[in-house]
């Protein structure tokens, strides 16, 4: 087989989003996504339910990726599944699936680290967008992790500061929680901050040392604020709902902005991109292409498609990986936490 002609499928589990995605060299021929809906009625992911979940999802996810591609799963050329971090559970049945598939076919087996993923997920080609160059600063923004990670190379990352408690999707999904939202509540705070003033109320943003972040100081400080309001006006929530959105969201994106621009001053690099859930966020999205006016940036937001867990961003690292021939021993075991 020609080097131009490598067919890898990526499988992700690793939350609560059971994907199979069909890469051709760096290109996507498909990437199937299931959702799963079940842990809205509960208010956060239930790990039980999710592995179940997975179990249910992953044939016909994977069928359904390789019938998009037109391809026959004998024309594999890999199998890249998530190894962590995640919930054990949930990577357990993407990693048995692929270990089974990968012996079954007689094909290497590629392990890939979720968060190098949501990075290289600015690898898949696409027409309309142009792929950074080396070294480049990464912003990992999601429901598990928060980090700004240096990327010398698409496998020599170093992570220059992280999350010393919540994640930045949690302090979206737990501040719509307190404001009686369904989760997960980052698109919905997303959606009612539009029709909202930002400037309505203030938080106080934490102080963190170096380049790290903490976001569960600001969830009490909402909590409180947000007792006392209702304590004297039961329908505050109801009234103040778009500025409230508005205020949370223009909070959270400061302290993101601060942290990146301090990365950028430290590091002299200018070029910037951010991948995870929460970069599907409309301001983090506005106020960065703002910094290529105002401060010289280059700036990569990936396509909405690719914010949010998917399987093509773990293809596209089993291709850089199977170009190196970089391949995983079938006795490989999951990793719930998982640095790199
Ligand atoms: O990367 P992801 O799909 O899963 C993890 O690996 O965690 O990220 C999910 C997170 C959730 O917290 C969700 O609320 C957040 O991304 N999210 C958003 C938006 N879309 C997804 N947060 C703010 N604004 C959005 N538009
Ligand atoms: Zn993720």
């Amino acid at each position: 087989m020609s080097v131009e002609d490598i067919y890898i499928l990526g499988i992700e589990s690793s939350c609560d989003d059971t994907s199979a995605a069909v890469l051709h060299n760096s290109n996507m021929c498909s990437n199937i996504v299931a959702s799963q809906k079940i842990h809205e009625e509960y208010g956060g992911v239930v790990p039980e339910l999710a592995s179940r979940a997975h179990q249910q999802n992953i044939v016909p996810v994977v069928h359904q990726a390789l019938a998009k591609a037109n391809i026959d799963k004998k024309q594999l050329s890999a199998i890249a599944f998530t190894r962590g971090p995640g919930l054990m559970g949930s990577l357990l049945v993407g990693t048995s699936f692929a270990k089974s598939l990968a012996v079954g076919l007689n094909i290497p087996l590629i392990e890939v680290n979720h968060m190098q993923a949501h990075i290289l997920a600015h690898f898949i080609d696409r027409e309309h967008k142009q792929k950074p160059d080396f070294p480049f600063l990464a912003m990992t923004i999601s429901g598990g992790h928060t980090q700004i990670v240096k990327v010398n190379h698409y496998f020599d990352m170093e992570i220059l500061g992280e999350t010393i408690d919540d994640a930045v999707g949690e302090a979206f999904d737990k501040s719509a929680k307190i404001l009686g939202l369904p989760y997960p509540g980052g698109p919905l705070i997303d959606k009612y901050a539009k029709n909202g003033n930002p400037k309505a109320f203030t938080f106080t943003k934490p102080r963190v040392a170096d380049l790290n972040f903490s976001f569960s100081g600001l969830k009490t400080g909402i909590l409180y604020f947000i007792q006392k309001e209702v304590a004297a006006n039961s329908k505050f929530i109801e009234e103040n709902l778009n500025d409230l959105c508005a205020s949370i969201q223009f909070t959270i994106v400061e302290i993101l902005m601060d942290k990146l621009k301090k990365a950028v001053k430290e590091t002299g690099i200018k070029s910037v991109a951010i991948g995870g859930g929460v970069s599907a966020n409309s301001e983090i999205r506005k106020v960065l292409k703002e910094a290529e006016v105002s401060m010289g940036w280059k700036t990569y937001v990936p396509d909405f498609e690719f914010c949010t867990d998917n399987a093509a961003m773990i293809a596209v690292v089993g291709y850089y990986k199977y170009l190196q021939k970089d391949f995983s021993n079938t006795q490989v075991n999951v990793k719930a936490r998982y640095s790199f």
